[in-house]
């Protein structure tokens, strides 16, 4: 017997409700935004995400889908979103566009990680970039965005984390103070972060690990190091969060996971279940699009997981708008009738009409036990007798009556409602 890989799900017709629910839900405020769709490939170059993510982060180090395909390149089944977007954008000029440039996609990723709740192999997100613009008034609008997001869907409890990590200017003296900060206690923190203290020690203050969270409370805060470029951005970006009554949580010691970002960082998290299922996370990237070969373009940008959505739209009792099931079910007995049968479905259907005809050998009992297992409110019947007197049986399921119409009229009163 096959089973699914390890870490990734099948997705049933019975959550296509919430999955259509998500989407509609972003794409109706994406569009509201003017954020237009872009679409890029399951693969890219290997190169483009050691360049892009960072090649001391867990991503790149434990994480990607590498490998060779038939002709020697190296490719890697994409861990995120971001890098290949802006790749998109390098290549197709659209530096030369209005700026900046808002783009959304719904992207499947795929990262080697320890399958758990809400923690997959594949998954999903709906990730928004836009490109080409410092304004921190483009940074509020893009976390507005995500929040009425999450609002629009019914989602409940949930806390914005937010703070500055600096950049290029700013960030080496702090991470060098950071550095003083962890030389004595380099000793009792865990092996990660033994490693992290040489490679990346921005990502010191991540660490899950119990025996580091002493080394972490203490550690100096980078919101203390701001430039004052870097200062008066946060302060806007604050500023205008406010004024949208968003309710933003200072958190100093949120950094990410990739390498890329500058500036701005956020995340959104469930009441109780913190940084673990973060519900969705982004931030700016002023450096990225340069270091991917394009000229100095700021950015920023968020992804978020749709299995995690629904995970806790589920969690919170929210249910989706229902998805149309059958409205009208033919049963028929008899060779011509099922023939007739064909025909008035076709018509039903060419008239907008969700309609299901009985298939195999079944006796008019087990048919309409069929229709009503299918939740199908309509039942029309045709056996020879109709046929000879051309006339249809139309049996509403709900209240159990049952007339007899000319099958154009019955089309026409079905199609009208029943
Ligand atoms: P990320 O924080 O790595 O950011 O992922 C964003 C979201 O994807 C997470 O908050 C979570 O909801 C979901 N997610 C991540 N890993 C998994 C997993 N293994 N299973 C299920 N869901 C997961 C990024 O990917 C950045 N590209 C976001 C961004 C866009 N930054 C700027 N622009």
């Amino acid at each position: 017997m096959f089973q699914a890989p390890r870490g990734t799900q099948d997705i049933l017709p019975e959550d296509a409700a919430y999955w259509l629910f998500v989407e509609r839900t972003a794409r109706d405020w994406a569009a509201r935004y003017g954020y237009g769709e872009i679409r890029t490939p399951t693969f890219e170059e290997t190169g483009l995400f050691l360049r892009g993510v960072g090649d001391s982060t867990d991503i790149v180090e434990k994480e990607m889908y590498t490998f060779q395909d038939k002709g020697g390149g190296e490719l890697t089944l994409r861990p995120e979103g971001t890098a290949p977007i802006v790749r998109a954008y390098i290549e197709h000029g659209m530096a030369s566009r209005p700026q900046p440039v808002r783009l959304f996609s719904f992207v499947n990723c795929f990262r080697y990680d320890r399958p758990q709740r809400g923690r997959y192999r594949e998954f999903h997100q709906w990730d928004c970039e836009a490109i080409g613009e410092i304004d921190p008034l483009v940074d509020a609008e893009l976390i507005i965005l995500l929040w009425r997001v999450y609002q629009a869907l019914g989602l409940r409890d949930l806390t914005l984390q937010l703070n500055s990590i600096g950049d290029a200017r700013c960030r080496p003296a702090y991470l060098e103070r950071l550095r003083e900060y962890y030389r004595p206690l380099v000793a009792t923190v865990c092996p990660d972060c033994r490693r992290r203290y040489e490679t990346n020690p921005l990502r010191l203050l991540d660490c899950k690990n119990a025996a580091c969270q002493a080394a972490i409370a203490g550690a100096p805060r980078l919101l203390d190091y701001l430039c004052a470029e870097c200062a008066e951005h946060f302060a806007a970006l604050r500023a205008y969060l406010a004024d949208a009554d968003l309710p933003v949580e200072i958190n100093p010691r949120l950094v990410r996971g990739l390498d890329y970002y500058t500036k701005t960082v956020f995340e959104v998290w469930p009441a109780e279940a913190g940084a673990q299922s973060a519900l969705g996370g982004g931030g700016r990237y002023d450096g990225l699009v340069e270091q991917l070969g394009g000229r100095p373009t700021p950015a920023i940008g968020f992804a978020t997981g749709i299995e995690r959505i629904i995970l806790n739209l589920k969690a919170q009792s929210i249910e989706p708008p229902l998805l149309p099931g059958p409205r009208v079910y033919v049963a028929h007995l008899g060779d011509r009738p099922r023939r007739e049968a064909m025909r008035l479905a076709d018509a039903l259907r060419q008239q907008g009409v969700p309609t299901l005809v009985a298939v195999g050998g079944r006796s008019m009992r087990a048919q309409l036990r069929h229709a009503n297992a299918l939740g199908a409110p309509w039942v029309v019947v045709i056996g020879e007798d109709e046929l000879a007197r051309g006339v249809v049986q139309v049996k509403n399921m709900r209240g159990g009556e049952s007339v007899e119409l000319a099958p154009q009229a019955a089309v026409e009163r079905l199609a009208a409602g029943g």
